[in-house]
């Protein structure tokens, strides 16, 4: 009778908790949630146009290493978005070759191969196309595409780590084959196992009660109109400044986005809606960098975005939610370079006529 009754209260006690846990977890936030975003997941994903073998990511992390990519041999795509980092620059807009200020924020490219195109604009369609871009940019790396495949083709190590990264191929050493293999390490650098990854893949318990709060607020305020899937971001392009146009000094007036791609007037002050993940690591924050501090980052969006004024509480909470975003971050062994050798060009370092100047 005893043990009935023990039975018995254990029974009461089990519902009673899970009753407890449920209405504290408000089971309709977590379907709610499951319906608009999307874990990342742990093991690597088949991507269309992504063919992904151990040589060739090996091939990618050496040249997403390489400074001898660049005219200067200063300047790597690490340079720019550093993986010890969050995989930016923690600059308000990059510096690049001869230290000329680029005009925009550096994104992460963690979890970019998600995003449905690449830069501020959109106007790379894949990290292929966009591998292509910061090698040749003058004020990023500066170099010619001639002169890249002239470099790696002077490096044995390299022409036989390209022979076996693209064995099909009679030529391999390919300026579209470098920015290929760039592409296909970038792929790898994923950051599942966040907080609320967890919670999406059903553990009620691994966000707290505030880091609830600032979800429901994220959802309820419309911030997920835009800020959805996978990357809670990267999906589509909307104007900054929806309902109300923040100051020049956030939205400066000669970068008008999407517009230069497309030349569409309604695609004026139109950018890429950015990715959230990881965000706590990755200020300054905007396409110009202008803004530091998160909380003011979320009220900014408030206003323009969705014509609320958000109140510190509700600002905090949702900066609260956002950190749960940051994920395991890739672990990244450095790689040791091959030497260069007598045919190789070598560096040119130039000062940009501002330094000269003394300004
Ligand atoms: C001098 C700094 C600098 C260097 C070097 C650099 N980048 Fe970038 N990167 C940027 C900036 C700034 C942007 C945004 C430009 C824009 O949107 O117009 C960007 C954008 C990107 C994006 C787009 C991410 C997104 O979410 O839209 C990817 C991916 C990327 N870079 C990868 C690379 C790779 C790969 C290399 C090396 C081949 C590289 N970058 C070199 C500064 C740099
Ligand atoms: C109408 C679409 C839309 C809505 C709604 C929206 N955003 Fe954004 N968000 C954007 C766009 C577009 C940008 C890029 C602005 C820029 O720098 O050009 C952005 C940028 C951001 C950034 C900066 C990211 C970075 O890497 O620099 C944060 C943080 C952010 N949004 C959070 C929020 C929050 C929180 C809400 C709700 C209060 C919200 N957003 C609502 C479209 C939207």
């Amino acid at each position: 009778m005893r043990k009935i009754a023990f039975c018995l209260a254990l029974a009461i006690g089990a519902t009673y908790v899970s009753h407890v846990l449920a209405r504290e977890d408000d089971g309709n936030l977590m379907k709610q949630a499951q319906s608009q975003f999307k874990p990342i997941p742990d093991e690597l994903p088949t991507i269309k146009g992504i063919t992904v073998t151990p040589e060739r990511v090996e091939l990618g992390k050496w040249l997403y290493f390489d400074p001898r990519l660049s005219r200067s041999w200063l300047i790597s795509c690490n340079t720019c978005h550093n993986l010890a980092l969050g995989g930016v620059d923690l600059e308000e807009t990059s510096i690049g070759h001869g230290w000329a200020k680029g005009p925009r924020n550096a994104p992460t490219v963690l979890n970019a191969v998600f995003n449905v195109a690449q830069f501020w604009d959109g106007r790379a369609e894949d990290l292929a196309a966009q591998a292509q871009g910061p090698v040749q940019a003058g004020v990023e790396m500066n170099n010619t595409p001639e002169r890249v495949k002239q470099t790696l083709r002077s490096i044995p190590e390299y022409v036989q780590s390209f022979r076996k990264a693209f064995p099909d191929d009679s030529n391999p050493v390919t300026f579209e084959n470098m920015a290929e293999a760039i592409e296909t390490f970038e792929a790898t650098l994923l950051t599942p196992g966040s907080k609320f990854d967890q919670y999406l893949k059903g553990d009620a318990q691994a966000l707290t009660k505030a880091e609830k709060k600032g979800l429901k607020l994220f959802m309820d305020k419309g911030c997920s109109s835009c800020h959805n899937g996978i990357n809670l971001g990267g999906g589509g392009y909307y104007p900054f400044g929806v309902v109300e146009k923040p100051g020049s000094e956030i939205l400066p007036t000669e970068d008008k986005g999407r517009f230069a791609v497309t030349n569409t007037a309604s695609d004026e002050y139109v950018f890429k809606v950015p990715s959230l993940r990881n965000i706590e690591l990755t200020p300054p924050y905007f396409h110009s960098g202008e803004v530091w501090d998160l909380e003011q980052a979320v009220a900014i969006m408030g206003s323009s975005q969705l014509g609320v004024d958000l109140n510190d509480n509700e600002t905090a909470a949702i900066v609260t939610f956002l950190k749960t975003l940051t994920g395991e971050q890739p672990k990244v062994e450095y790689p040791i370079l091959p030497p260069h050798t007598k045919g190789t060009p070598l560096p040119v370092i130039e000062v940009s006529s501002d330094e000269k100047m003394g300004h």
